[in-house]
This record gives C-alpha cells, sequence and structure tokens, in this order.
C-alpha cells in the first residue's frame, strides 16, 4: 500500500516547480497593475474552470505516455503534426526563462542589498529609485542574471538535482512561516483597510479585456500549465498516485501562496506611498520599505529575499530541465552539451531583455516577450493541449489514469467534456477578445 508521505513526498516537488517568482512577484504586479480585487476574482475563476482540468490532463498525458510533451504527442499520435504543440511548448520555456532568469538575477541582488543593509534608513521613494536605476543600469543586473543562470545549469549538471528535493522539503515551510509572520505584520499596518479593500473589493468597471486575458496567462503561469512541464513531472508520477488529489494539492498551495503575497504586498504599498500599479519592482520596493521599519526587519528581509530567490532557482531549475530532456532526446546531444546550450542561449536573449528596461527602453522587449510568452502562448498551447485530450486521446486512456485502486473515477466523462468544449471556448473567446481590444 502506498503511503501518504509518498504521495506528499511526490507532489513536493510539484509545488516547489509551481511556486515561484508567479507567486511572488508577477501576482503582485499584476494584480496592482489590472485594478485589483476584479483581477483577482477572474484569475480564481480561470483556477478552477481551467487549471483543474488543465493539469489533470496534463498529468494524464505525461503518466500514461511516460514521456515528455513532444515525446507524448509522437507515442500517441505519430506521424501526425501535434508534436508541433510540444516543440511550441518547449520554445515558450525557452522564452520564459530568458526574463524569469533576469527576474531571478533581481531576487539575488536584493538577498545581497539586504544582507549588506543597505537599504538601512532609505524610504520608500528611495528604495524605488534604487529598484529603478539597478534594474535600468547596462550592466549590473546583467551580472546577477548570468549568475542565477550559473547556478541553475550548474545544479543540472551537478548530481546535486536530487538534492534539491531536500531544499524544497526545507523551503516551503520557511516561505510559508516567513509569509504567516509578514500577514501579521501586514494586518497592523495603519493602511490596512484601503490596502485590503483595493485587493479583495472588486470594481469591475476597472477591468479591461487585457486585464482578464492577463489574468488568464497569470493563472496558467502560476500553475505552469501549457509548456509541458506538468507532463514530464506526470510521466515520473508513480501508477497509484491519485491524480486528482495532487492537482488539488498543486492548486490549492499555489494560490494560497499568491493570495497570501496580495494580503501583504497592498496594505504595504498603502502604507508606505507606492503606487499598486507601478510594475514589475512593487514585491521589491514594499517588502524592503516594510523591513525597514519594522522590529527584525534585517532578518526578515535577508530570509524573504533568500527564499525568493530559492523559489525562483527550484523554478527555473524545471524549466531548463524541460528544454534539456527534449534537446538530449529529440537532437540527440549528450546532456551537458544540453545544459550548456540552452543556458548559453536562454542567457544571451535574457540579457537582451534587461537591456530593454535600460538603455534599449525602445524596444520594450521585456514587456513584449512576458506579455507573447505568458498571454498568447500559453494559452495556444493550453487550447491545443485541451482539445488533444477531449478528441484524440481516447477516453479509455482517460480512464485508466483516473482510477484509483481499481475504482473507477465517477467523472471522466465530465473531465473529457470540460477539455472538449469548456476550456477551448473559454480560452479561445479570451485570447480572440483580448487580442482584438488590446
Ligand atoms: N509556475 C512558475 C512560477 O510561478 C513559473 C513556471 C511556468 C514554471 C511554467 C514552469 C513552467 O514561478
Amino acid at each position: 500500500m502506498k503511503g501518504k508521505k509518498d504521495v506528499y513526498t511526490a507532489s513536493l516537488g510539484l509545488v516547489g516547480a509551481a511556486i515561484g517568482l508567479g507567486n511572488l512577484w508577477r501576482f503582485p504586479y499584476m494584480v496592482g497593475k489590472n485594478g485589483g480585487g476584479a483581477f483577482l476574482i477572474v484569475y480564481i475563476s480561470f483556477v478552477v474552470l481551467l487549471g483543474v482540468p488543465l493539469m489533470l490532463g496534463e498529468f494524464i498525458l505525461g503518466r500514461s505516455s511516460h514521456n515528455s510533451i513532444v515525446g507524448a504527442f509522437k507515442r500517441f499520435t505519430p506521424g501526425t503534426p501535434w508534436y508541433l504543440a510540444g516543440g511550441l511548448g518547449i520554445l515558450t520555456s525557452s522564452l520564459i526563462l530568458s526574463f524569469y532568469g533576469v527576474v531571478g538575477g533581481w531576487s539575488l541582488k536584493f538577498f545581497y542589498l539586504s544582507s549588506t543593509n543597505a537599504f538601512l534608513g532609505k524610504n520608500s521613494q528611495e528604495l524605488g529609485d534604487i529598484f529603478n536605476k539597478f534594474i535600468s543600469s547596462p550592466v549590473d543586473p546583467i551580472f546577477w542574471q548570468v549568475l542565477f543562470m550559473l547556478i541553475t545549469a550548474l545544479v543540472l549538471i551537478s548530481k546535486i538535482e536530487g538534492s534539491m528535493e531536500k531544499i524544497t522539503k526545507i523551503m516551503m515551510p520557511m516561505l510559508f512561516l516567513i509569509i504567516m509572520v509578514l500577514c501579521m505584520k501586514a494586518l497592523v499596518l495603519p493602511e490596512i483597510g484601503n490596502g485590503m479593500a483595493f485587493f479583495l473589493k472588486p470594481d469591475f468597471s476597472k477591468i479591461t479585456a487585457g486585464g482578464i486575458q492577463a489574468a488568464m496567462g497569470q493563472a496558467f503561469f502560476s500553475l505552469s500549465i501549457g509548456m509541458g512541464v506538468l507532463i514530464t513531472y506526470g510521466s515520473f508520477m508513480k501508477s497509484d498516485e491519485n491524480l486528482l488529489i495532487s492537482t488539488l494539492h498543486v492548486i490549492g498551495t499555489d494560490t494560497l501562496v499568491a493570495f497570501l503575497i496580495g494580503v501583504i504586498v497592498f496594505p504595504v504599498a498603502f502604507t508606505y506611498g507606492i503606487e499598486p500599479g507601478s510594475g514589475p519592482g512593487l514585491v521589491f520596493t514594499a517588502l524592503s520599505s516594510l523591513f525597514n521599519d519594522i522590529p527584525g526587519g534585517y532578518g526578515l528581509g535577508v530570509m524573504f529575499f533568500l527564499l525568493l530567490f530559492l523559489a525562483a532557482l527550484t523554478t527555473a531549475i524545471s524549466l531548463l530541465e524541460s528544454v534539456v530532456t527534449c534537446l538530449t532526446n529529440q537532437c540527440k546531444l549528450s546532456r551537458n552539451t544540453s545544459v550548456f546550450t540552452a543556458m548559453v542561449l536562454i542567457t544571451i536573449l535574457g540579457a537582451v531583455t534587461s537591456l530593454s528596461l535600460g538603455i534599449w527602453r525602445d524596444t520594450n522587449l521585456f514587456y513584449i516577450l512576458d506579455y507573447v510568452t505568458v498571454d498568447v502562448f500559453l494559452p495556444i498551447i493550453a487550447m491545443l493541449i485541451s482539445l488533444y485530450l477531449g478528441y484524440v486521446l481516447e477516453l479509455k486512456v482517460m480512464e485508466e489514469e483516473m482510477a484509483n485502486d481499481g475504482v473507477k473515477f465517477k467523472y471522466t466523462k465530465i473531465l473529457q467534456n470540460m477539455l472538449k468544449f469548456v476550456c477551448p471556448v473559454i480560452i479561445g473567446s479570451v485570447l480572440l477578445i483580448g487580442l482584438i481590444l488590446n
């Protein structure tokens, strides 16, 4: 019989890959930019309606094919162009990792700055200036980005990749602990009322078609849907692992972390006079302002930025791993060559996106890449995966994967219909309206 512990360990690695900059950095920045509470409600609706069936679907594809995204399509439908959707998934992972590495570098830099007490005595205006000056500099952010990417690649080629699970095991409870402490601090801030109202009180007049599209992209991004990363994880899952429980565990934890970060960031932003829509620096500026102002702030700050870095690292590893697995399997390159090639190309592109926040500002590349990958490519691939599971994959395969201990899962047909009709229609219409009106 399978012990509870195995299930816990299997989905723990997944939680580590899912929780990252998407929850801690991008979520509050998107909520702030897209009007607050209304965005939150639309986001949660997408997580439930699209996230649950699609995550289950990716696990089913992975576990039944014992393969990564490209291999899964090739295995079930050989000789058809479906595997190209897998190729798009791998391309998207690489493009996402290019700017992910840049922000991962910011987390390292802020870990360094907070541990050297560089924020001491600065107000939120000055902290915002430090952040903006840093990300727009031509050298400094690239140095930290390269360092971040090197660490990611080193983990992949060294033998310590397996130990990352241990790091995740320590990291997750610590992250929860620090989030709880920060929530308690946030709850006693003078502007808690306005901050919470912004985050929780929906004002639907503030949300646009672009905002709805952004909420869908953020849901996919945060849950790691639409790149095949979950298919790869599915292929490692044991045959007796309950897919529904793992899905609900990952989605529940991921959404809870994002929500709690919002509970912290918005009261802090309102208290320290930081504009919620101020952009990608929101979490960095808001939290360093808080750490400067509270007793024990130094220790909390160092811990927070260290955990931010580790959460980014565990996720970057899963992104690079899926690119590397594809290169080794499909292009027959050795593992080290694959890691090196992928890392160098992705880092170069990342450095260019970093420059687009400074000297190459006119190109807007950072924001364009973020938009195209998260708000356009992820939904397109998610829709293809959904159609594949709904129309191409035999219901029998789905039934086999969803059954537990020989007991049939009663709702497989509903799941198939969700993937056949509900998901493609929602994704298609949100994407189309977003693209037309944007
Ligand atoms: N879910 C990750 C995060 O929240 C990002 C990610 C997306 C990771 C897709 C892997 C695949 O940071």
